[in-house]
């Protein structure tokens, strides 16, 4: 696939084939994401893969428990109760795969660095007709004292990038975006 092609037809899959994923395509696209640049080439990316599905049932649980619980200081999720209380949610969709990329701390690029990482993961695995989505809702248990204590991950590490993988069922979503927002541009 041309990278424009990738670039302009990847979407955010919410809807998965049950088929796992081969451990060496998940290491290729690892292999990929850590391509990215880097400040000062600090390359501050780790990498935790989770494919248990009874464990990311149990994960994508505690994830919702956790959001309802926290509607009151974040007014803007109030929009996704309903979802969150539902029992038959999964917010990782049933993705055969999660990736979750931290990135350290103490290293200032670290947030860029690793968000950067993820772009590449993502389109590398759009190329190889693999869906992606970026779970922003996993942020707070998965970053959590108790899910890193879990995985033996250093405090050091902060999670930047939740994203899931797996093949797409059909329809593939439309994209859509706004004109470019160009503030100025001086000649
Ligand atoms: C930081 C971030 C967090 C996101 N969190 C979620 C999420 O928790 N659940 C979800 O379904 N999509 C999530 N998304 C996907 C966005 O909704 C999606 O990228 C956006 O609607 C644009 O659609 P597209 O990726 O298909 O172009 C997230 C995307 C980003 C970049």
């Amino acid at each position: 696939m041309e990278l424009i092609t990738a670039i302009k037809t990847r979407r955010s899959i919410r809807n998965y084939k049950p088929d796992p994923m081969p451990e060496d395509v998940v290491k290729e696209l690892l292999g990929m994401a850590i391509w990215a640049p880097s400040g000062m080439n600090s390359q501050p990316w780790s990498f935790v893969v989770i494919e248990n599905q009874e464990y990311l049932k149990s994960l994508s649980d505690r994830c919702k428990d956790f959001l309802l619980s926290s509607l009151d200081r974040m007014p803007i999720l109030e929009r996704y109760r309903s979802y969150f209380s539902d029992p038959e949610t999964s917010i990782f969709y049933h993705a055969p795969v999660l990736v979750l990329i931290y990135g350290d701390k103490n290293l200032f690029t670290s947030t860029t660095d690793c968000s950067m990482a993820a772009l590449n993961l993502m389109l590398s695995a759009w190329d190889r007709g693999i869906g992606s989505c970026w779970i922003g809702f996993s942020y707070g248990i998965c970053n959590s004292p108790e899910f890193k204590e879990e995985f033996h991950l250093p405090e050091n590490h902060q999670l930047v990038a939740p994203i899931i993988l797996g093949y797409p069922q059909e329809p593939i979503p439309q994209g859509d975006r706004k004109e470019v927002p160009l503030l100025y541009w001086m000649k």
